[in-house]
């Protein structure tokens, strides 16, 4: 006998999410010392091709959330799912550039991207034909045998990018890839990461504590408060158009008007987080 089932139009085909945080708490230490509750019970989706970035203050538990999705935390609490699929252990579809450069300094820039294919057990020819592949996509075709103490943080970051995409991962994690860079370099690597995601849009989840930057870059900016007990508290649709041009879409009127509205929100975290009194 057949069996039928009615489908639930919301649910059944409503998109699966990339990376789904459900109700996720995340707590710290414990076993002998104080426990330290970073975030609160929150729950956040990234949907698949979709850009969000993660705003809010030092210490809040932007880097805590990404190593979740990434699988490198265990929630104490509330599941984390993957393309529908309960995550257990590290994340497979994610590719994770660090807060700090994860390069190795004894290998070239051309040695450090192919590495990512040859722990994948690919032919060390392949991966070195890529890897050059993936350094010309970024602009350091002719610094592919730097060790990267020659190369600037800029320079660095882009290798770091094509490590990362040479894996093709559905999902990118990206932890203030750009954070110590000079505010032009800033703009150049948003725009150069723009351009990328343009041509084979993935998931991504970018944390930032430079508002600007979060909203030129992505679909949807998420505020989160200062901790202990981090939550979400604010999640902004950016309607602005694609293609964007990083620069100059800081001059738009809508941009004014979309940072003004969340910085009013974020601005009072801020102050919490330094002490002060919003
Ligand atoms: N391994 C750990 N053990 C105990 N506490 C931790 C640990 N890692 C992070 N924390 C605490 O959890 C909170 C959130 O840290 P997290 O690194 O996620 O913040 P963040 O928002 O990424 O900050 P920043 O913007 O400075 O990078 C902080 O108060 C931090 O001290
Ligand atoms: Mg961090």
């Amino acid at each position: 006998m057949v069996s039928l089932r009615v489908i639930d139009t919301k649910r059944d085909l409503a998109p699966v999410p990339a990376v789904a945080l459900e109700d996720v708490s995340i707590v710290y230490g414990g076993t002998g010392g104080p426990a330290y509750e970073a975030v609160a019970p929150t729950s956040l989706a990234v949907g698949n091709a979709e850009f969000v970035a993660i705003v809010g203050p030092t210490g809040c538990g932007k880097s805590t959330l990404l190593n979740a999705a990434a699988g490198l935390l265990k929630p104490a609490g509330g599941s984390v799912s993957v393309f529908g699929q309960p995550l257990a252990g590290l994340n497979a579809k994610a590719g994770y550039l660090f807060q700090q450069d994860a390069l190795m300094p004894w290998k070239t820039a051309r040695d450090n991207v192919a590495i990512a294919l040859e722990v994948a057990d690919r032919p060390r020819a392949e991966a070195l034909e890529k890897a050059q592949a993936w350094l010309t996509k970024v602009g350091l075709a002719p610094f592919a045998d730097r060790y990267p103490h020659q190369l600037s943080g800029g320079q660095r970051k882009r290798v770091g990018l094509a490590q990362v995409l040479i894996r093709n991962p559905k999902i990118l994690l990206m932890d203030e890839p750009f954070g110590p860079l000079d505010a032009q370099t800033r703009i150049i690597m948003g725009g150069l990461l723009l351009d990328l995601w343009a041509t084979d849009r993935k998931a991504v989840m970018f944390v930032t504590h430079d508002l600007e930057e979060a909203i030129a870059l992505a679909d949807r900016v998420v505020i989160m408060s200062a901790g202990p007990r981090a939550r979400i508290i604010g999640d902004h649709a950016i309607d602005l158009p694609r293609p964007r041009d990083v620069a100059e879409i800081r001059l738009e009127p809508r941009f004014h008007a979309l940072h003004k509205a969340i910085w009013g929100q974020l601005r009072a975290e801020v102050l919490k987080a330094y002490g002060g009194t919003p």
